[in-house]
């Protein structure tokens, strides 16, 4: 039999978004909507993917690529309904596969679903997704008759009395590779809206004595995303979703509802994170460590037992290893830090290596940009760098070497050196004293 093959609806104009940006690449959890989707398909064991959209969006075609490189692209010149959208694919179609139709403005559906709606074609020709909105007005109504399905009926088409019905239809559909294209071919524009909808495939196959079954999914798993409320809606969900993941995977989230994670966060076993942390996309935090309030971390990774914050930020390209340490108002970016490094207080390290057991000072900013490029700082392994030091990149301290409080640091110093680049101070004996008695001929301390 033919492989399978995964349609993938993204033609919508998206219109009710108010945003430059296609529907389809606006993000949850830091992920496009799109690449959601295509991820839930491909562990649900998509076979082929063929991704629909719309005239000139090389931009989602690309993210889809991005994700799914051997995706077929096609382009819907005209949009003229959910089943003229998937005839759009037709070479699809005409391989005589089953085919799974999915929106790809229905961002939270899970592999598992797709998966059981797939399965349910062993038994029927159409196996159609249901679910009970608190709202059902806009969507299609799933009619039922004696267990079976026997239409779906369009909002705009739906009588007063089915208008009542709560059982819903989803939008996602199997489709068995059998009757598909003829069940497709069959569908007529003669509605309301003057479109073709994919969901008269259902009454077609049952006036040909075929048969559709129903699966039932929660409302947010399947909820469509039109609006920036939706799209907000949605967001919500996702971060539910993946606070649960976390914390059954073994990290703790001390207030769940106040951490943002992204689609992408890894957090190891008994890793703490405490109340209001940021976690933008690539981020893995090792087995341990804690991440305290207040922090935002994107692209980083934290090594086991390693302790974050509060208030730090950690930019792309930040790795941090086991039991170091970053405190409060320290920004890291393009930088490694070996196993036990620290960085307490007040510090910026970027483009840098700092080697195990290093200390950065208060206050220590690595002066990486000179304008036009950016430079490289190396500390050795065990170095000292005292508070309020500038590193002038490129620059490298070696091991075991100190640098004295606030000095600018612009030569390369030697392991286990000491460097001062700061002017010498100067003491003189009794000045204030002096200067006091001067200027305060006359008049009292308190003025
Ligand atoms: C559709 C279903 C409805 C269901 C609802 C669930 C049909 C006819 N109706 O209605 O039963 O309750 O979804 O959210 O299928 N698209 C194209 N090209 C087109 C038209 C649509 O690619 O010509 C894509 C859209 O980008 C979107 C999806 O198909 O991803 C659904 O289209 P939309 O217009 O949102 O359908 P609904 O009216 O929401
Ligand atoms: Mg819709």
């Amino acid at each position: 039999m033919p492989e399978r093959t995964t349609i993938v609806l993204a033609a919508g104009e998206g219109t009710r978004m108010a945003s430059r940006r296609p529907k389809v690449l606006h993000r949850i959890g830091g992920r496009t909507m799109i690449a959601w989707v295509l991820e839930a398909v491909r562990a649900a064991g998509a076979g082929r993917i063929a991704l629909v959209v719309g005239p000139g969006r090389d931009d989602v075609a690309a993210e889809a690529l991005a994700l799914a490189p051997k995706a077929e692209i096609h382009v819907q010149a005209e949009r003229r309904g959910t089943a003229h959208a998937v005839l759009t694919a037709r070479a699809a179609v005409e391989r005589g596969g089953d085919l799974l139709v999915v929106f790809g403005d229905t961002p939270l559906v899970r592999s598992e679903t797709l998966r059981a709606l797939a399965d349910a074609l062993k038994n029927a020709a159409i196996a159609v997704l249901g679910f009970r909105p608190a709202d059902p007005a806009g969507y299609g109504r799933l009619i039922v008759e004696s267990g079976e399905v026997v239409a779906v009926d369009e909002e705009g088409e739906a009588s007063a009395a089915e208008k009542k019905i709560g059982f819903c239809n989803a939008g996602v559909m199997a489709l068995s590779g059998k009757h598909a294209l003829e069940l497709l071919e069959r569908i007529k524009d003669d509605n309301a809206k003057h479109e073709f909808y994919l969901t008269d495939a259902v009454a077609i196959a049952r006036s040909l004595d075929l048969s559709v079954v129903a699966r039932e999914a929660t409302e947010e798993e399947v909820m469509g995303v039109n609006d920036r409320n939706e799209l907000a809606r949605a967001e919500a969900n996702a971060q539910r979703r993946l606070r649960e993941a976390a914390l059954e995977a073994g990290a703790s989230l001390i207030a769940p509802d106040t951490v943002h994670l992204a689609a992408d966060t890894r957090l190891g076993r008994d890793v703490v994170v405490e109340p209001y942390v940021v976690f933008g996309p690539g981020v893995t935090v090792e087995e341990g460590a804690v991440i305290r309030s207040f922090s935002h971390l994107e692209g980083a990774h934290v090594g086991a037992g390693a302790m974050v914050g509060p208030f730090a930020r950690l930019r792309p390209g930040t790795k941090l290893g086991a039991k170091s340490r970053i405190g409060n108002f320290v920004e890291v970016k393009a930088a490694e830090l070996g196993a036990n490094a620290k960085a307490n207080h007040l510090s910026y390290i970027g483009d840098a290596s700092v080697g195990a057991d290093a200390n950065i000072g208060a206050g220590t900013i690595f002066c990486n940009y000179d304008g036009f490029t950016k430079h490289k700082t190396e500390i050795g392994k065990g170095a000292f760098i005292g508070s309020n030091s500038a590193l002038v990149a490129p620059v490298k301290v070696g091991a075991g070497a100190y640098v004295g409080s606030g000095s600018v640091i612009t030569q390369d110093v030697p392991a286990d050196g000491l460097a001062l680049g700061r002017s010498r101070q100067a003491v003189k004996q009794g000045w204030a004293k002096e200067m006091r008695a001067l200027k305060g001929k006359g008049k009292s301390q308190e003025d």
